[in-house]
Order: structure tokens, then C-alpha cells, then sequence
């Protein structure tokens, strides 16, 4: 049995204005997604969602994943598990997380000789299939660990300060609200295009401050972001309540991060309230995560017989 895991992301600038080529600053998150391949008679995927054969409802991503596989591999029967760390559909990346590993656990079970390059772009084209107008960023950060700035492919510095991440529990559809900012866009192009190069602009700044360390500056064009998220209409109430609650506790910034609608907020916080920032989220209604930065993409993490 192979067993390989993948981290969870947040986005520091840049989600929905990716999707438009702008740039984004992505920053993998240690909490991971892990998967366990081995050979057998029957087709069986193992998760929180159930125990199905290959089910383009239930396991999507790792459906599709197989298949593409499959290409590569003369894959008959295989059992797998996925345990995660990451909550589904919440804006953390857990999509991208299961498919990154999964591709990497048949790659190493298979001998396919994938590179982590390969593994990116195999599992950005899954994420298309599933989701229509995906970005490369998921995957790729996924794949490669640390901060990465999209499309430019960068590895910027770590961001060295405790991260928390509040889950409203509402779920959302990535490819819902992908399609409201694309309706949003050829209605209005003339305000909403602005809007969406500015975020991208957002990133261009914030590179130099992460190499700088200033994460105040860089909390403050985080809260800016979060307006023209909301601007483009991927925020909501549940969403707001955290994210003020999190920035009236102290924290440097906070934001939706992933997709919106519901799932997650990302807050920086200084070394000494992160628990303070966690627990003002949790009083508004939302589960909070206390996290950090990891330069580990995907990794194997043990492999028997
Ligand atoms: C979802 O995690 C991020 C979006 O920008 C979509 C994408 O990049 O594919 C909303």
C-alpha cells in the first residue's frame, strides 16, 4: 500500500481574478489530504462522502483521476482511502489536495515516472473537467508546497506568521460562483474588469512584501482585497461576521479565501493572538483552524510491499 498526502491552500490575494490570468499570491497550509492506494480485485474509493466504485457524483475528482491514469497505467482493481484534514468544499483546496495525491500515489504505485510538473498539469486538467473554468492555482500550490505567486509560477518566502482559518460550514459551489463573477464580467465589463485587474495588481505590490516580511502592509491590501471580493459579489453575511470578528480581535487582515459564497476566511495574526483571533471566530458561529505555512507539497509518506 502507497500512501501520499497534499496540502490544503490559502489565498493571500487573487482568488476569481485568477480565473482572468491576473496574478494571485497562494500559500500551502498544513493541513493535509491523505490517500492510500493498493492493488485488488474491485474498484473501491473509500471517503467521509462513502464507499463507491468509480461515481463521477460522489468522488468526482478521484474518478476522473483514475481514468487519466489509466492512460498511463494498465489500472484494474485498486482500493483507495482518503482521509482529510481539509473540509470539502470549503474554499481550502481540498479538491486540488485529493486529486494531487491521488495522481502521485498511482504514480508511484504504477512507476509512471510523473514529475512533480507533470503532476500539476495533470491534476489542473482533472480540476477543468470537474469544474470547467478552473485556475492552475489549486493544483499547483498543491503540488509544490510554500507561497507561490499564479500565473507567473514563483516560489515566494514562507509566511512566517500563524495563520487562522474560520469555516462558516455553509457550503459553496467553486464552479457556482465562478460562473456569477463570469455573468457579473460580460454584464458590466467596463466596472468589473477594473476591479479584477486591481486584484491582480494586489499581488504584483505584495510580492516584494513577502519578501520583506511586512505583513502588515500586506494584511492591509488583504482587507482591500476582501472589499472587491465582496464588490464582485463572493461574499455573505456568515463570511462578514467572521471576518470581523477576526480583524475586531486583533488579527492583521482577513478575508474570504477559495471560492466564497460560504466556506472559509483566512486571518493573519501576530505570533501572540492567534488563540485570541480562534476564539472570537469560533463566539461568531465558525469553526476556527489555527494553521501555518508548509514548503511540503505533495509527499510520500510511507509505501509497504
Ligand atoms: C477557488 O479556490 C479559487 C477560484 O479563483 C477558482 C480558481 O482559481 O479556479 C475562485
Amino acid at each position: 500500500m502507497i500512501t501520499c498526502s497534499a496540502p490544503g491552500k490559502v489565498y493571500l490575494f487573487g482568488e476569481h481574478a485568477v480565473v482572468y490570468g491576473e496574478s494571485a499570491i497562494c500559500c500551502a497550509v498544513e493541513l493535509r489530504t491523505k490517500v492510500s492506494v493498493e492493488k485488488s480485485d474491485d474498484m473501491i474509493i473509500e471517503s467521509v462522502l462513502g464507499r463507491t466504485g468509480l461515481d463521477h457524483e460522489i468522488h468526482p475528482y478521484v474518478s476522473h483521476a483514475i481514468e487519466k491514469m489509466s492512460q498511463l497505467a494498465d489500472i484494474q482493481g485498486i482500493r483507495i482511502v482518503i482521509e482529510s484534514e481539509l473540509p470539502v468544499g470549503s474554499g481550502l483546496g481540498s479538491s486540488a489536495a485529493v486529486t494531487v495525491a491521488i495522481i502521485q500515489a498511482l504514480n508511484h504505485l504504477y512507476k509512471c515516472g510523473l514529475s512533480l510538473e507533470d503532476i500539476a498539469k495533470t491534476g489542473h486538467e482533472i480540476e477543468r473537467m470537474v469544474q470547467g473554468n478552473a485556475s492552475p492555482t489549486d493544483t499547483y500550490v498543491s503540488t509544490m508546497g510554500g507561497v507561490v505567486m499564479i500565473p507567473q509560477r514563483k516560489k515566494l518566502d514562507l509566511i512566517n506568521c500563524p495563520i487562522v482559518v474560520g469555516n462558516t460550514h455553509k457550503f459553496s459551489s467553486t464552479k457556482e460562483l465562478v460562473s456569477n463573477v463570469s455573468k457579473l464580467r460580460s454584464d458590466f465589463p467596463s466596472i468589473i474588469e477594473p476591479i479584477l485587474s486591481n486584484i491582480g495588481r494586489m499581488s504584483i505590490v505584495a510580492e516584494e512584501l513577502v519578501a520583506k516580511g511586512d505583513y502588515e502592509t500586506i494584511g492591509q491590501l488583504m482587507n482591500v482585497n476582501q472589499g472587491l471580493l465582496d464588490a464582485i459579489g463572493v461574499g455573505s453575511s456568515e463570511l462578514s461576521t467572521l471576518v470581523y470578528a477576526a480583524r475586531n480581535s486583533g488579527a492583521i487582515s482577513a478575508k474570504i479565501t477559495g471560492a466564497g459564497g460560504g466556506g472559509c476566511m483566512v486571518a493573519l495574526a501576530r505570533e501572540n493572538n492567534a488563540e485570541g483571533i480562534a476564539k472570537a471566530i469560533e463566539n461568531a458561529g465558525g469553526e476556527a483552524i489555527i494553521t501555518k505555512n508548509t514548503e511540503e507539497g505533495v509527499r510520500l509518506e510511507s509505501f509497504h510491499g
